[in-house]
């Protein structure tokens, strides 16, 4: 399926993201000419607002969130936009929206009409949005939907609202959100793997030692208390985005760049995760501190309460594949750390024989900058200029390619834009099919089940640091050090 949707239906459209987000991101894509003449955009929430004052509302979220040079012209994308207000929960209200994105009495005024439907609501509200969609001649052949996370709090939560998205939407018409996918230096990945004919040929476990991947936040709650502590970090970032990088990483090469093909390949990976024990992982919570030179409070005092949910997560994790063996995926994410970042750090081994007595061999290391910088930096060994008296001193040095430097008159877009792109177009490659988003739930909830078991409670952090010890230590047990 790859015909373009004429029409987008927005659901939450007054919410956070698509304030944040979605207005701002079509908005950019209709500045560079990449939405076709055709497309309308339907949003539709339950506040009471005609067209006018909808298009009011998304011009001063997207004069809030989107830099002036990527407005463009503003105002034809703001006439591309109408509203229906509609409570998903009853009936009335989705003939007004069947109306408004192009079909009357739920018949297609064009046999050709294709429609995309984001919902960004609250989950709870998927099923009854479905029914309503299907009921009213929104839920076809002639439509697609895209989920935003959470898709569920565990693998049973999560069956049951793929189960009712599946009643309505066959699997190759749902697109699942997994904004990492969005980011260009993620899929930057897949081009260093597979374009280049380097790192492929040591790309396993006899040329590898270990990998790690950091998704370091220095925010903490923000305004989503009780979301984040029904969560906590492991299921908000490592079952998602942290699981969709090790699948990219780890995975064997696909035969193409199509949905069919990447995803089968990640799809393999994510069932090869060996079942963890909680001896290899370590949770914490942090306490008041400095971040970001501003004194902020613990996640206690945030909250309003005692809790035990965890805001930061390290382990050690396996692949039980024939790549992988033996190389262990250390995975770290926290809030109120020191620093945003988002990394992956490939340690190569060291050289099998040295031929420099005296010199230290540091093992090469490629270190890959997701954000906030988009780098990657490979570090080697080189000869440091001058004579010696006895044989010749070596230093590590780093080969860098600084993405912005390399790609001048580039601007850096949001995730969502090529997620919006995609889904108008009807590409999956980047979305996350549902045999994935179970593998990453069945490995997650192993580990909560184990935590449980072993009555884990998070261990205490200062806000502006690296997180308990004990994640120092879950590395320095194998003589690894984290990358900082
Ligand atoms: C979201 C999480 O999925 O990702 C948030 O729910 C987190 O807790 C966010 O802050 C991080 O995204 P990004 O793009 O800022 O790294």
């Amino acid at each position: 399926m790859k015909n373009k949707a004429d029409t987008l239906i927005l659901f939450g459209a007054t919410g956070d993201l698509s304030q944040r987000m979605l207005l701002p991101s079509l908005c950019a894509l209709d500045a560079d000419n990449l939405l076709s003449s055709e497309l309308r955009i339907v949003g539709t929430a339950r506040s009471a607002m005609d067209d006018s004052e909808f298009r009011n509302f998304a011009r001063a979220a997207i004069e809030k969130y989107l830099p002036a040079h990527r407005r463009g012209g503003m105002a034809d994308f703001l006439n591309r936009l109408s509203y229906s207000t509609l409570d998903v929960t009853t009936p009335e209200g989705y003939a007004d929206l069947a109306a408004k994105a192009g079909l009357n009495d739920g018949l297609k005024d064009g046999a050709d009409r294709e429609i995309a439907i984001f919902l960004s609501t609250a989950p709870s509200l998927f099923e009854p949005t479905i029914k309503g969609l299907a009921d009213h001649g929104l839920a076809d052949s002639n439509s697609r939907i895209c989920l935003e996370k959470p898709l569920g709090t565990d693998l049973e939560s999560s069956c049951a609202i793929n189960d009712a998205v599946a009643a309505a939407f066959s699997e190759d018409r749902i697109f699942r959100i997994d904004h990492y996918l969005g980011k260009e230096t993620v899929q930057n990945l897949i081009a260093l793997r597979f374009a280049n004919i380097l790192f492929e040929p040591l790309w396993n476990s006899q040329h590898i030692d270990h990998i790690q991947i950091t998704v370091a936040e220095t925010v903490g709650l923000e305004s989503r208390v009780d979301f984040y502590d029904g969560a906590g970090a492991l299921r908000d970032m490592v079952q998602n985005h942290m699981l969709q990088l090790l699948a990219l990483v780890a995975m064997e090469p696909p035969s193409s760049f199509d949905a069919g093909s990447v995803r089968d390949e990640k799809v393999k990976v994510l069932r090869a995760l060996r079942k963890m024990d909680a001896k290899e992982s370590v949770t914490g919570q942090y306490r008041g501190g400095a971040s970001s030179g501003e004194i902020v409070p613990g996640y206690d005092e945030e909250l309003g309460r005692e809790s035990d949910t965890e805001t930061f997560v390290a382990m050690k994790g396996h692949i039980d594949n024939w790549r992988w063996q033996g190389v262990p995926f250390y995975l770290r994410t926290g809030k109120r750390l020191s620093e945003r970042v988002t990394e992956i750090i490939v340690q190569f081994r060291c050289v099998p024989h040295s031929i420099f007595p005296g010199a230290k061999l540091v093992p090469n290391k490629l270190v890959i900058g997701i954000q906030p910088e988009e780098n990657i930096t490979l570090s080697m060994m080189a000869k440091v200029p001058g004579i010696e008296q006895e044989g010749i001193a070596l230093r590590e040095v780093p080969l860098n390619i600084a993405m912005p430097d390399a790609f001048t008159g580039k601007h850096k877009r949001i995730a969502y834009e090529r997620l919006l792109l995609d889904l108008i177009g009807g590409d999956q490659t980047l979305f996350v099919r549902r045999d994935e988003v179970e593998a990453q739930w069945r490995w997650v909830d192993d580990i909560r089940e184990s935590w449980e078991a072993e009555g884990k409670k998070p261990k205490t952090y200062n806000a502006g640091s690296w997180g308990p010890s004990a994640a120092i230590a879950l590395a320095e047990r194998d003589g690894v050090s984290w990358h900082e």
